[in-house]
């Protein structure tokens, strides 16, 4: 069909630009926005100022959360600091020893406390720790994936032409099983409780070396790095249920976990972090109880460094 003579005009003689620019008198149609993306609502008027709720304590207080590995270290820490916000905390771990203990101190500190022998890398073990939970308090709000284990070894150790030692099949079992097979059992036991609670938060423990590699930790490395790509996929999977999921990576922190090596090990591991010192287990606790807070309700698919600056290299 032929254009007319008007189309060619505009089509064949360029316009300069100040002649097709918006109108600078149009007010933007927010109404139709906010519609469409509710968060495009004319939010920084004076009046809407005043009614926004002040800063609270971080939110905890009544929710639902399970800790694994929570009998010890890191797990124990952020147990205790969930229960000070008023947390009702479902504490998993396979060692009961301390299980008393732990249920007191964490009453002690403000929380409520149900304590679970669970074994992570069991799946029976953790379906049927999830349901009791949901059975005692009705809903799972929060899930922190922190039981972990090392079993360090070289791939292969060379000595005068030929193998001293390997990493065994067991050793690389032990630690992908309860690292990296734990943290997707016990995350797959939990989401449904969240859907069905219309939301949650799952945080998972990786660690620096999942990010930059580590000499003699083959498997613990590979069950790091396995954790980081888990919760790269359960955000894309689960942000459409309201279930915002975040890696921590800590450094090097002071617990049972590193306290059985050399001291040699651990100044060079000193020496290697620019804050120079080790971390605590309050400091990565800390880290959580952001994360799990509202404050932190647009973080998804991240890992967040807590490591006095080891990440940056040396
Ligand atoms: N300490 C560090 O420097 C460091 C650094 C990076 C990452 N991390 C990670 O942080 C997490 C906590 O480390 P930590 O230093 O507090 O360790 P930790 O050894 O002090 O405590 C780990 C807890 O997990 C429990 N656990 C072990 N196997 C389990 C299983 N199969 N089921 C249930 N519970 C089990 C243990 O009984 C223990 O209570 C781990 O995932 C670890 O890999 C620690």
């Amino acid at each position: 069909m032929p254009r007319s003579e008007q189309d060619s005009a505009v089509v064949d003689v360029p316009q300069p630009v100040t002649e097709i620019a918006i109108p600078q008198t149009s007010p933007p149609n927010t109404a139709v926005r906010a519609e469409v993306i509710p968060e495009l609502a004319p939010m920084d008027t004076p009046e809407v100022r005043e009614t926004r709720r002040p800063a609270r304590e971080s939110g905890q207080r009544g929710r639902v959360v399970v800790i694994t590995g929570a009998a010890a270290g890191i797990g124990r820490a952020t147990a205790l600091r969930f229960a000070e916000e008023g947390a009702r905390v479902a504490a998993w771990d396979v060692s009961d020893k301390t299980a008393s203990q732990l249920e007191s101190a964490i009453k002690w500190a403000g929380g409520d406390c149900h304590f679970q022998a669970v074994d992570v890398a069991n799946a029976k073990s953790v379906e049927s720790a999830a349901a009791a939970v949901a059975a005692k308090w009705g809903r799972i709000d929060v899930l922190i994936n922190n039981a972990g284990i090392v079993r360090d070894a070289q791939l292969v150790k060379w000595n005068g032409g030929s193998p001293a030692s390997i990493m065994s099949e067991e050793t690389w079992d032990a630690v992908i099983g309860v690292n990296l097979k734990g943290v997707f059992l016990v995350t797959r036991a939990v989401v449904p409780y969240m859907i069905k609670a219309g939301g949650g938060v799952i945080l998972s423990a990786a660690s620096v070396v999942g990010l930059l590699g580590n000499f003699g930790q083959t498997n613990y490395v590979a069950s790091k790095a396995g954790v980081i790509g888990m919760t790269r996929t359960w955000a894309r999977e689960l942000g459409k249920y309201k279930i915002r999921v975040n890696a921590v990576a800590p450094g090097f922190i002071a617990t049972d976990m590193v306290r059985s090596m050399p001291a040699k090990v651990l100044e060079a591991m000193v020496a290697r972090t620019p804050l120079g010192r080790a971390g605590t287990p309050e400091d990565v606790a800390n880290t959580y109880l952001w994360l799990a807070s509202d404050q932190a309700s647009f973080i998804h698919g991240t890992v967040i460094s807590v490591d006095g600056g080891v990440v940056i290299g040396t």
